[in-house]
């Protein structure tokens, strides 16, 4: 939060406080509820609750003003209206939570779009809206443990969020042909109010009405599609939970396209008009799916696909079982199994801090070495790529090793260091170890921490734990020094 407007609730809060008392209250926050000198006395009634302001940042090394403190999200609930001439959102964003503190107030990330009402069981409450922070005050004090849904009514014309730590660009981008929603660390609170980040994963249940010439693309699956004369309601649902950075929203002229099922999981990808989509042999997702369930333990989710958008995007993007992929790099497959890797590593396994970003990042480029190796019988991880890096970095090219990937700055999250050095890292450790025991600990990493956001401590543990072996000096080396580990 602002300090202006924290300073600004802390007073008025604190005016809820002071008014007098009378009697037998739980709750502070309520007109007739003991000031905190009274609950002092002795004669005060024991259950008095103090209540806290809920943080405005979760707390993240990187990106302090990520995410918000007292509180975790179970489900968004998101129904839109997009008018594609005006460029003009109107959401109402129901969202159901759970208090983890008693909270006087609570703050979600918003960027950019304008605040109508803000409601909990049908009463209005009120709010304060500063930069991309919305604080939302409690009548009385939310208590630990109590399951609630505010519902916040909104519009605007969504755009990218104004942040200088972000290493790109990221929100909702309007062009002439329609929509995309994409960004990491961030994107949702472009487009609607969010605990926005990793460490706070839901579900998502989004609805969109729009002209009937437009489709509308997200995760998860499509549930229901109605129309009246002009407009089309479209929605979906997601199955399981999802950080809010890995949703993505496209608007345009998509189709759903090679439709199939294999091992349970429905493959779909949807492709903007004018995309050359891959064919079969340029995207063998089949193959990948099964060699990483071979790997890393079962697909997390029901389902997968590409978003494949006319455009050159200059990245791809592993949006929760829909990954972003420009038509410049959709029949990369080395980037194909990237993404499709972060499904293990990034969003079934989340992030407890940006910070600890190698963790998505190392495993993802490792894994399409790993991928490369499984699918070309002649193919030399050593010689192509362990080999290989380490002859680039005594050549001078240091920006594979530099900045250090274990603490690279928010501005260097996507630095090429990020991605080479601590899969370097992996295998050196898959040398020492041996495949059996480092592919079991793997393994061993993904049921652990499948459906929950990692830490490096435990990632660690879990190899330490099955090569009987302390690591700490291993990963100091490889991931914090400024030069890699002697050969
Ligand atoms: N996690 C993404 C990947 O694995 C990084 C996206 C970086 N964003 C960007 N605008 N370049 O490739
Ligand atoms: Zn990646």
């Amino acid at each position: 939060m602002i300090p202006s407007v924290r300073k600004y609730l802390t007073i008025s809060l604190l005016l809820l406080f002071i008014t007098p008392a009378c009697g037998q209250r739980s709750q502070v926050g309520q007109s007739e509820t003991p000031s905190p000198a009274v609950s002092q006395s002795a004669d005060l009634d024991k259950e008095t609750v103090i209540g806290e302001i809920g943080n405005p940042g979760v707390g993240d090394r990187y990106f302090p003003m990520l995410g918000n403190g007292g509180y975790d999200v179970t489900e968004y609930d998101l129904q839109l209206t997009w008018d594609p001439n005006l460029r003009f959102l109107s959401g109402s964003a129901t969202i159901y939570g759970t208090s983890n503190i008693n909270l006087l107030s609570l703050n979600l990330d918003l960027s950019g779009m304008k605040v109508l009402s803000v409601s909990m069981d049908d009463a209005n409450l009120q709010f304060f809206v500063e930069e991309n922070e919305l604080t939302v005050v409690f009548p009385s004090v939310l208590i630990k443990n109590t399951d609630f849904s505010i519902t916040v009514d909104y519009e605007g014309t969504p755009g990218l969020i104004n942040d200088s730590l972000f290493p790109f660009e990221g929100g909702w981008f309007n062009s002439a042909r329609g929509v995309l929603v994409a960004g990491e660390p961030s994107s949702s609170q472009a487009w609607h109010p969010v605990n926005d980040h990793p460490k706070d994963r839901a579900h998502f249940n989004i609805s969109m009405t729009l002209p009937s010439d437009l489709s509308f693309v997200t995760n998860g699956v499509l549930v229901s599609k109605s129309s009246d004369a002009k407009s089309t309601t479209w929605e979906y649902e997601t199955e399981h939970e999802q950080a809010p950075y890995l949703t993505t929203i496209a608007i345009g002229k998509f189709s759903q396209t090679f439709e199939q099922t294999f091992d349970e999981i429905q493959i779909r990808h949807w492709v903007e008009e004018g995309v050359q989509f891959p064919s079969q042999e340029n995207l063998n997702l089949e193959t990948m799916i099964i060699i990483f369930e071979e790997l890393f333990g079962p697909y997390p989710f029901g389902d997968y696909g590409i978003l494949a958008v006319n455009e050159n995007l200059g990245y791809a993007l592993e949006t929760q079982t829909l990954s972003i992929f420009g038509k410049d790099l959709v029949g990369n497959q080395q980037i194909q199994a990237h993404e499709l890797a972060h499904q293990w590593f990034g969003n079934f396994i989340t992030l407890d801090d940006w910070s600890d970003i190698w963790l998505n990042e190392g495993l993802a480029t490792y894994a399409e070495q790993l991928y490369l190796e499984k699918v070309n019988p002649n193919y030399n991880i050593d010689e192509s790529f362990f080999e290989y890096y380490y002859s680039l970095s005594d050549q001078g090219y240091e920006f594979h090793v530099k900045p250090r990937p274990g603490d690279p700055g928010p501005t260097a999250l996507f630095s090429s260091s990020v991605y080479i050095r601590p899969a370097m890292a992996l295998h050196a450790l898959r040398l020492e170890m041996g495949d059996p025991l480092f592919f079991q600990s793997l393994r061993e990493y993904v049921r652990t921490f499948g459906g929950k956001s990692a830490t490096p401590e435990g990632f660690i543990e879990t190899f330490e734990d099955n090569a009987n072996k302390d690591l700490e000096l291993f990963f100091q080396q490889w991931l914090f020094e400024d030069q890699l580990p002697p050969r």
